[in-house]
């Protein structure tokens, strides 16, 4: 294990750091601070996991991709019959009003990728609510409207630079004739303990493996790999989360004439891959240059990896707004 590998703050997607400015919470359209934000016990959230949820970055303060995220958002619900107490609108200015009243200096962060420096995670969560207890969800009265805004605590520069190691975990991927994982729920158990099964082996990600043995997903992340200058990554028909990170990496791909596929993968096929790496919203793409006990290709981010990154960069960079 390489001491940068295991940035739990750095993750930033799993933990509301209770008491850090500017952190602030939105419950219904009221505003609060995170040590305020209080919801109630019989929530079918907490119960069962019976919510919907997106994450959501900023650059230059502005949320990124942020119609793509409230599209699925909707897609979610719809998926699991939950009536978002919210329209996409309501939600997205709501998520303005919050940043807006998060304002405020960050402490420097010397380790800080640039482009994360400064910038806010945003988390919108949506749950059936609160009611008698009892898995019937008509028994849901009180459904909550939640967005979370704190500093995002992307990745270390030296994350990029030097890659990170991932692992392939034996916890199984949820099967999508059980719980559909392509719609974003509050439903991470297995995820959860992909993750402590990752940290026991010294990993920053771990890779979920289906009933039949292909690989889906990285707990928060989706993974390609590259192999002879073409780009691989599991389709959706593995009943993975369709990643915005992964669409717009796709397209960049294809835009720079990149080969760039949609097909099932084996843990074998990532071990013989040129170059690793992975997408999310938080960490936009990560190589990975270790994965178990061995190195991917070289050990260090690869060529692909690095043009596909600088072109996200570019995107994600342009200003959103004239
Ligand atoms: N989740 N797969 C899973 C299971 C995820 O939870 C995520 C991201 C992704 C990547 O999706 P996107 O590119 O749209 O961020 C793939 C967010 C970041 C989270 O839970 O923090």
């Amino acid at each position: 294990m390489q001491s940068g590998d295991i940035f739990t703050r750095s993750e930033g997607q799993e933990i509301c750091y209770l008491g850090e400015v500017p952190s602030l919470v939105n419950i219904d359209g009221e505003l609060m601070p995170p040590a305020q934000a209080r919801i109630s016990v019989f929530d079918r959230g907490f119960l069962y996991g019976d919510s919907v949820y997106e994450v959501v970055r900023t650059y230059g303060g502005v949320p990124f991709e942020i119609e793509a995220h409230l599209r699925r958002l909707v897609r979610s619900a719809d998926r699991i019959g939950l009536s978002l107490p919210w329209g996409p609108a309501r939600t997205a200015g709501e998520v303005e009003r919050t940043l807006e009243a998060a304002r405020g200096e960050d402490p420097p962060d010397p380790e800080a990728a640039p482009w994360n420096a400064g910038e806010r995670y945003v988390r919108v969560v949506m749950t059936r609510g609160a009611g008698e207890i009892g898995l019937d969800p008509a028994l849901a009265v009180d459904p909550k409207a939640i967005v979370i805004v704190q500093p995002l605590h992307g990745p270390p520069a030296s994350a990029y630079r030097d890659g990170v190691k991932a692992c392939v975990v034996g916890v199984e991927h949820l099967s999508p004739r059980a719980v559909d994982p392509s719609a974003k729920t509050g439903n991470y158990l297995p995820n959860v303990l992909a993750v402590r099964e990752a940290r026991a082996a010294g990993a920053h990600e771990a890779f979920m493996l289906d009933r039949d043995g292909f690989v889906t997903e990285g707990t928060t992340s989706n993974v390609f790999a590259v192999r002879r200058g073409a780009v691989a990554t599991p389709p959706l028909a593995a009943g993975i989360l369709e990643g915005v990170t992964r669409g717009l990496v796709l397209r960049l791909a294809r835009e720079l004439g990149v080969p760039a596929a949609e097909e099932p993968l084996r843990p074998a096929d990532l071990e013989a891959a040129d170059e690793v790496f992975i997408t999310s919203s938080a960490r936009e793409m990560l190589p990975v240059t270790r994965l178990g006990d061995r190195l991917v290709g070289s050990g260090r981010p690869g060529p692909v990896t690095r043009r596909l990154h600088g072109a996200f960069r570019e995107r994600a960079s342009r200003p959103a707004r004239p």
